[in-house]
């Protein structure tokens, strides 16, 4: 019975995205924002894709009160003022006043902590972490975790063969019905050990490769 409110709680909580995401109501998500699926984006989370691109990928998990901003939270540096004026004046263009950044990418299964602040034009690779509060400033490796303000490396979260295999996989493309017989094993690192990953990520290989003969 706690078990079924609970998840009536969240799915109360997370509103459903056609393409599979969840976003919770308290969260913002703004402009050219891209979710890939099963992605959540919890409460008080802002998602900003103004003057620049945010694109993330599927099975990430976006915690409590995460920023990701966008070319439109940058304003100018170089000039004698760096207020926004088209604010007060509406002969102003936005446009004018946003400062050229690249986009926001994101790859999959990303784990966001809490309150963590994502620059314009950081990217992100596959089975990163970042760390709660972190602010992150330039691009994080695939499979790193990075905490801290600005975020710096804390170690990578496999062995390099162990990384290159999960990578070579791609089984963030999977729907989770693919998934779904493996998923203990999937998640169950302590028990498994590097040795126990690579032969699930071998299994899984199996299934999907086509029957011979
Ligand atoms: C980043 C994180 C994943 C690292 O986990 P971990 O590998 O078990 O880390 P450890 O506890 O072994 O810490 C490793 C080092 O990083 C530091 N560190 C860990 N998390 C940190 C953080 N968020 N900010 C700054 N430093 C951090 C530790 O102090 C430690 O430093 P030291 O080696 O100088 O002692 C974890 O600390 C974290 O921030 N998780 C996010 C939790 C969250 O936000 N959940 C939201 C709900 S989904």
């Amino acid at each position: 019975m706690k078990n079924f409110l609970a998840r009536l709680y969240t799915a109360f909580k997370l509103r459903r995205w056609p393409h599979g995401c969840r976003i919770s109501p308290l969260a913002t998500v703004k402009g050219d924002v891209r979710l890939g699926k099963y992605t959540y984006v919890s409460s008080f989370a802002d998602i900003r894709g103004i003057g620049s691109a945010t694109r993330i990928g599927n099975y990430c998990s976006v915690a409590r009160g995460v920023k990701i901003l966008s070319a439109g939270q940058v304003h100018s540096l170089a000039s004698i003022s760096t207020f926004p004026f088209y604010l007060i004046d509406r002969s102003l263009r936005r446009a004018d006043f946003m400062v050229p950044r690249g986009d926001v990418v994101i790859g999959n299964d990303v784990w966001i902590g809490a309150d963590a602040i994502v620059l314009p034009g950081v990217r992100v690779g596959d089975g990163a972490v970042i760390g709660a509060g972190a602010v992150v400033t330039k691009d994080v490796a695939a499979f790193q975790i990075v905490a801290g303000v600005p975020a710096r490396p804390v170690r990578m979260r496999f062995s390099a063969a162990v990384c290159a295999a999960i990578a070579a996989s791609q089984w963030w493309e999977r729907d989770y019905a693919e998934l779904r017989p493996f998923i203990r094993r999937i998640h169950a690192h302590e028990q498994q050990g590097e040795e126990g990953m690579l032969e699930t990520l071998a299994l899984l290989a199996r299934e999907r490769a086509p029957a011979s003969g």
